[in-house]
């Protein structure tokens, strides 16, 4: 093997003197704001001994120049680059499914705790954080990156390091009539959002991305690789929609591509005037949105604050029809929206992908550019009843007096309804008429304001509390909000108690998955009793004799 890049440098350097650079790894290691102990630095050298002698070569210590580079390279959130953040003992970049499966072993031989990483978009940095400065690895995706698209049987293999642009890219462009459901930003990576669910425009119609999962290739502790008649059926079922670093590493997807017409319509109109008129129009939404033909995504974006007394929204859409058939539909179903034949575009699915994900062609969904970053904390309900046209106004006002955030209120209905709440791990099924993601975010200069701006976020949500689903008060498990409550794992391989389930259950168990969350530990004992695949909202499994 030819090791010859400047990282190797840093390889060798650990390997070969491990005993007498321990002094200086240590201090390296609290540069970075790790944790500084003889035993830290040992376990990290040990671990890149183990990558070295096992092949794989593409990792980073601290002590590495790129390190910074490369942990900070997917980090979506800022919030969690922070000074009081630790980093982790090592961010390793497999790029191959069996230096992954290696990876892991090292890390596990190494007793470092394991964060898997696809896309970097966890809203609370659960791909790349440990509680309780437990030393850890980030194995980051990014170089398991491939889609192959089988046209002729509408199928898609993709590794899970490839983003949801790049799979949309490589389906739009081998038939223009075959598209894949899953969220709108092209840069989530589909090891997370596919094991968390994975909403989008096409939800309506053909459900989340988790409910068109055929088979995937799963790596469990003992790093065996698994597919979805060996792993056995609890597992196939949690890893589509139980959410990420619960069972283990999903190296890659088998999904069923969908039909689309070879146009689509789209849209996005704005709509501005006092808080009477815009909570009127939201009002009426939610006896529409939800209740349009499958055909039809319809949803509600409105940002906080306001201008000379006017409060602002915009709505998007997407139909898979003809313009002149969206427009007959909308102009009877909803009139106050007033759509006009020049707010409407026919274009192919692939081309509106890129457009709702703001891009300018459809070559850079392929691309994983620098995305604009942010510091943002966010929550999320489900409206199981219409909210009055009284409370909505008075929600509106809510909402004006804010510091820089937005609620989104995606329509759900259509297949989201018909598909059992036990089908998958995704409880929020029929009777829901529509989520709602609340956000506030802020830039640099205003880092000191943070707690100020997200409690006005946690008291918005409080005052959500009447018009909201209630026990559980639901949330989606991609919408990570760690307020829910958390594990508070100490080791390693978390270990289990009776307790932390309890906790869990209690807590985000409930409000993620409410009755499957049960299933989800019958999941966990099954595939990582041991709890090596752990995270601060991970299934915690129930071992009550062997408490480690
Ligand atoms: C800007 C933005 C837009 C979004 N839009 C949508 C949307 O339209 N619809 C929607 O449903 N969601 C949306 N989300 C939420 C998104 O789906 C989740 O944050 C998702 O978990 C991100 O996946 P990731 O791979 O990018 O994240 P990561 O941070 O890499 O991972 C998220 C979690 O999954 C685990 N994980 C990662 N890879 C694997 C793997 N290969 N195997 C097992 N576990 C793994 C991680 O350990 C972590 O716990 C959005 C998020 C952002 C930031
Ligand atoms: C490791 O992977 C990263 C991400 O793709 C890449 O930027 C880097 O060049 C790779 N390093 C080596 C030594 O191959
Ligand atoms: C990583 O992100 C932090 C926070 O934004 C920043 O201070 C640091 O300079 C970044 N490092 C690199 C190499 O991009
Ligand atoms: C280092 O790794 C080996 C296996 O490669 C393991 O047996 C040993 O206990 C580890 N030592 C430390 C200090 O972690
Ligand atoms: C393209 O996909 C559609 C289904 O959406 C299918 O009917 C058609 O046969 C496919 N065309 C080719 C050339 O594979
Ligand atoms: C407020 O909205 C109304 C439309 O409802 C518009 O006529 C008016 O110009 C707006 N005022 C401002 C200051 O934007
Ligand atoms: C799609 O719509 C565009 C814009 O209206 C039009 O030019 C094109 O001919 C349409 N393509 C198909 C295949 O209908
Ligand atoms: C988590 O555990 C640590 C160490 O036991 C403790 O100091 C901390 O208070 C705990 N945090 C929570 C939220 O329980």
């Amino acid at each position: 093997m030819l090791i010859s890049t400047s990282i190797s440098r840093y390889h060798r350097t650990a390997m070969h003197s491990v005993a007498a650079s321990l002094q200086l790894l240590c201090l390296l290691l609290s540069l970075h704001r790790l944790p500084c102990s003889g035993a830290a630095a040992a376990t990290a050298s040990n671990f890149s001994s183990c990558l070295v002698s096992n092949g794989v070569t593409n990792f980073s210590l601290p002590t590495s120049p790129d390190y910074t580079g490369l942990l900070n390279s997917s980090i979506f959130n800022l919030r969690f680059t922070l000074p009081n953040v630790p980093g982790p003992a090592a961010v390793v970049l497999p790029e191959s499914r069996d230096e992954l499966r290696r990876a892991i072993l090292c890390a596990r031989t190494s007793s470092l705790a394991i964060r898997l990483r696809s896309g970097g978009h966890s809203y609370e940095g659960l791909s790349y954080t440990t509680e309780n400065h437990v030393p850890f690895v980030v194995a980051d995706l990014a170089n398991l990156n491939r889609v192959r698209v089988e046209p002729s049987s509408a199928t898609a293999w993709a590794e899970s390091g490839s983003t949801v642009g790049k799979l949309y890219y490589a389906v739009g462009r081998s038939n223009r009539s075959l598209a894949f459901t899953a969220g709108s930003e092209s840069t989530t990576g589909l090891g997370g959002h596919i094991s968390g669910g994975g909403f989008g425009l096409l939800s309506r119609k053909f459900g989340l991305a988790a409910d068109n999962v055929l088979d995937a290739a799963l790596i469990t502790p003992d790093g065996r690789v698994h597919d979805r008649s060996s792993m056995g059926d609890d597992v196939f079922w949690a890893i589509r929609g139980g959410g990420g670093g619960s069972w283990g590493v999903v190296y890659a997807w088998k999904l069923r591509l969908v039909p689309v017409p070879r146009n689509v319509t789209v849209f996005t109109v704005d709509r501005t005037g006092p808080v009477e008129l815009i909570a009127g129009l939201v009002h009426r939404w939610q006896y529409v949105g939800p209740n349009l033909p499958d055909e039809f995504y319809l949803s509600v974006y409105a940002p906080t604050g306001s201008t000379e007394g006017n409060v602002s929204i915009s709505f998007t859409g997407q139909v898979l029809e003809s313009k002149e058939h969206a427009l007959s539909v909308f102009s009877q179903s909803f009139p106050e929206l007033g759509l006009t034949e020049e707010d409407l575009s026919e274009m192919s699915w692939i081309e509106s992908t890129a457009k709702f994900a703001g891009l300018s062609t459809v070559d850079d969904l392929a691309n994983r550019r620098r995305q604009p970053k942010q510091y943002s904390k966010s929550k999320s309900d489900y409206a199981q009843e219409p909210i009055s046209r009284n409370d909505m106004v008075e929600i509106f006002r809510y909402l004006s007096t804010g510091p820089r955030g937005s609620i989104q209120l995606d329509p759900y209905g259509g297949a989201m309804a018909r598909i059992g709440r036990a089908e998958t791990p995704f409880p929020h099924r029929a009777g829901n008429l529509y989520s709602i993601q609340y956000g506030v975010n802020w830039d640099r200069s205003e880092v000191a304001r943070a707690e100020e701006y997200i409690g006005w976020l946690r008291s918005f949500y409080k005052y959500m509390t009447p018009f909201v689903s209630k026990d559980p008060r639901a949330a989606y498990v991609n919408y990570l909000d760690l307020d829910l409550g958390v594990n508070n794992w100490t080791r390693a391989a978390g270990g289990s108690s009776q307790e932390a389930v309890a906790r869990a259950r209690s807590s985000w168990g409930h409000a993620y998955f409410g009755e499957n969350f049960d299933r989800l530990i019958r999941a966990k004992m099954v595939v990582d009793p041991g709890n090596v695949f752990n995270n601060a909202q991970s299934i915690p499994p129930l071992n009550i004799r062997a408490e480690e």
